[in-house]
């Protein structure tokens, strides 16, 4: 089997290039660089020991996905290219629209083009906005509260319809929040200038890059009054799609799937589980609450269970252990 990767050279990309490798599958990675880098690509080639192909442009380009579906012989695809700052979404609506939309539908074209029928998407668990009940499942009720939410859903919507109309059949998997890095330490969440997430933010706290975290809100209804997330180990999730692909021939049509580990952590907690990985303080000070900002959420797990055979492993000492010494090694991500 042959997959192409788009968005391969980012975060969960890189990590799901080795997983799927691992798997024994053969990848061609499709990115623009947008948010990335080529050495991303370079680590995880060195990871796998095996060639993994690398064409460099933009998802939205119906011709060059068709020429690299069709020169690498790929049988499947697993589309993670997108923007997703939700605060840059805000200020660039158009351009979240323009890419996220463009680059699926691009995708979409260019394999019902050249006649294969087998994806996975890239979703999230922004989808169900404020939610009434937790856990969430599949069946919660959805919505979004920024344009990259937005893109999400409507890319799930449409996903649906173009899948009910014709031979596609995809999974949307819900990612809930993907922390950590390769245990090896050499690829890792890069993010560019100020990090928006908790982890990445905290660890540049660690490293010193950064004075203190700000813990955004301590008047939620929840036990300690910080927010609750479902927090999963990168490897885990990147795992999570090799079983997507496998389950797509015994499950056609479109098929929403949460993958997260089912508990949720405040985020004091999670500076708390933080600073006895590091053996010491981080710096962190109680601020307002962040607009937007949803007070819990994490994931029902069944249907990852039963659809796809798999559950998250990893817990959050081992999250944050591995994401510590990639920070460490790698202060400066990349470096480009
Ligand atoms: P990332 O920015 O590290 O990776 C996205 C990759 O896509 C980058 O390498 C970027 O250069 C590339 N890209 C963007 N637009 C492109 C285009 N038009 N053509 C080709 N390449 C393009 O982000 P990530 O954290 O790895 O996220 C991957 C996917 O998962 C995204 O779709 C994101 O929305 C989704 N997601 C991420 C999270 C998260 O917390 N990281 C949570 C839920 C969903
Ligand atoms: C986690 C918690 C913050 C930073 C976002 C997107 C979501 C998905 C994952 C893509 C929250 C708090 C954060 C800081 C803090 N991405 N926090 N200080 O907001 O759950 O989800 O990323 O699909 O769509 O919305 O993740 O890591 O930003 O925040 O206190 O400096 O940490 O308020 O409670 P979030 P996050």
């Amino acid at each position: 089997m042959t997959v192409l990767v788009t968005g391969g050279a980012g975060y969960i990309g890189s990590h799901t290039v080795v997983a799927l490798s691992e798997a024994g599958r053969r990848v061609v990675v499709l990115d623009d660089l947008s948010n990335s880098s080529e050495r991303a690509v370079d680590a995880v080639r060195a990871l796998v020991g095996a060639d993994v192909a690398f064409v460099r442009g933009d998802a939205a380009d119906v011709n060059l996905v068709s020429q690299a579906i069709v020169e690498h012989d790929v049988d499947e695809v697993v589309h993670f290219a997108a923007f997703k700052s939700v605060s840059e979404s805000v200020e660039r609506p158009l351009a979240y629209f323009a890419n996220n939309m463009g680059s699926l539908i691009g995708v979409v074209e260019a394999m019902a083009g050249t006649g294969i029928g087998r994806l996975v998407f890239s979703s999230s668990c922004t989808v169900y906005g404020e939610p009434d009940e937790v856990p969430v499942t599949e069946a919660s009720p959805t919505g979004a509260a920024n344009p990259y939410g937005w893109t999400k859903l409507h890319g799930e919507q449409f996903l649906a319809q173009v899948a009910a109309a014709s031979e596609l059949d995809v999974m949307l998997l819900r990612y809930f929040n993907p922390v950590g890095a390769h245990p090896s330490g050499t690829i890792g969440e890069d993010p560019n200038g100020i990090p928006e997430n908790l982890v990445p933010y905290l660890m540049q706290v660690a490293t010193g890059q950064l004075d203190r975290l700000r813990v955004f809100g301590d008047d939620y209804e929840t036990p300690d009054g910080t927010a609750i997330r479902d927090y999963l180990h990168v490897v885990d999730l990147a795992e999570g799609h090799v079983a997507a692909l496998d389950a797509l021939a015994s499950h056609p049509g479109c098929t929403a799937v949460n993958l997260g580990t089912g508990r949720g952590y405040s985020v004091l907690e999670v500076v708390t589980a933080a600073e006895a990985v590091l053996g010491r303080p981080i710096p962190h000070e109680v601020v307002g609450r962040r607009p937007g900002d949803v007070a819990r959420i994490w994931a029902g797990t069944e249907r990852a269970e039963h659809v796809l055979g798999w559950t998250a492993t990893r817990d959050l000492a081992e999250m944050l252990a591995d994401h510590w010494r990639w920070q460490e090694a790698n202060p400066d991500g990349f470096g480009d």
